[in-house]
């Protein structure tokens, strides 16, 4: 039987937060059920964000009603604050997503928080949910690149996941949220923490912004991780890390690990009509490279084997 690895959709999030245009719920509510109807059981499908800051996000708490009802489907909230916390408690969410950025200044423009702050705030988070029953996932965000104060030490992302995951993270999610970031650099970061956590402790989040985020998928994925984040069609970037283009898409990195012999459960096929959705809704041109080739192949009459 074939390893089994985790990809966690983060498209409705960490890709719509960054359209220009907002998505209403109806469109959002339709891409989680294909998404679903995909494979897809894993999805952070909001953020309970101040709607000043990130309007795209204001429908969390109604979207969350809409989402397919399935026992094996684990839904996750991004949370910046305890505010947020407890909407995403109220909304019922049994896991939530913090954040926690490497410097100073990105703490400061995507959170209003030192990075001091920001630590003692995902403690408190962290302590509220363990008391609570609530899983916890903690993004170390910026953990190769800061998009305002450029390259970070691998020290850095490493002392932030060790004090998160002493203050009772269940996990730590490694973000390389600029795509800023290469393979070596995946290794030099994740190997110690790997050995002293456990690999399947992480998740890792890559953007693809000079092309290196399959490369470094696969670096981790070497490396024993086994859960990913991805979003469908490249969606995405963040609106608080200019120069920051879409996450990985998930089309890929399913085809990148599936050719691998890990199984993803998840369908390329049917995520083509995820992609159409986001297409349509979004009036961008979307999808990640394994979707032009099928399509090349398809208007060639070729048939295509995934
Ligand atoms: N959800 C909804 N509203 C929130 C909130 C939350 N999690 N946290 C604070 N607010 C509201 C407050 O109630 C207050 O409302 P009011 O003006 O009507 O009284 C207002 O926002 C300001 O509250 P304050 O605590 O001073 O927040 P802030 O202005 O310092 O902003 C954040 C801090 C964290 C709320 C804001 O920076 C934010 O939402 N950042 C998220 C950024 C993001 O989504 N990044 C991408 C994902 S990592
Ligand atoms: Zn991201």
């Amino acid at each position: 039987m074939k390893e089994q690895v985790i990809i966690n959709e983060v498209g409705l999030r960490d890709g719509l937060q960054n359209q220009p245009i907002t998505v209403d719920t109806d469109t959002k509510a339709r891409m989680a059920q294909a998404l679903v109807d995909a494979g897809v059981r894993y999805l952070e499908p909001v953020s309970f964000v101040s709607p000043k800051a990130v309007p795209q996000m204001a429908d969390a708490a109604a979207l969350t009603t809409r989402l397919p009802d399935a026992a094996d489907v684990h839904y996750t909230a991004l949370v910046p604050n305890l505010k947020g916390y407890q909407l995403a408690r109220q909304a019922g969410y049994p896991t939530v997503a913090l954040v926690l950025s490497t410097t100073d200044t990105f703490n400061q423009r995507n959170l209003n928080m030192s990075l001091e702050q920001a630590a003692q705030s995902c403690e408190a988070i962290l302590a509220a949910a363990r008391a609570d029953g609530v899983a916890t996932r903690t993004y170390i965000s910026g953990a190769f690149a800061c998009p305002y104060d450029g390259p970070v030490p691998v020290s850095l992302p490493q002392g932030l996941a060790a004090r998160m995951f002493e203050a009772g993270s269940d996990a730590v999610a490694i973000a390389d949220t600029i795509g800023g970031g290469n393979p070596l650099q995946m290794k030099h970061i994740m190997t110690p923490l790997i050995r002293d956590f456990g690999a399947e402790r992480f998740y890792v989040h890559l953007h693809d912004t000079r092309g290196l985020a399959a490369a470094m998928a696969w670096q981790a994925a070497d490396l024993g991780v086994r859960r990913f984040d991805a979003s469908v069609g490249g969606l995405g970037g963040c609106p608080f890390a200019p120069g920051a283009t879409g996450n990985m898409a998930t089309e890929d990195l399913v085809y990148l690990l599936e050719s691998c012999g890990l199984d993803t459960g998840i369908d390329i096929q049917r995520l083509r009509e995820v992609v159409a959705i986001a297409r349509q809704a979004t009036d961008r041109p979307l999808g990640g490279r394994i979707l032009s080739w099928i399509e090349s192949q398809e208007t060639r009459g070729t048939t295509v084997c995934l």
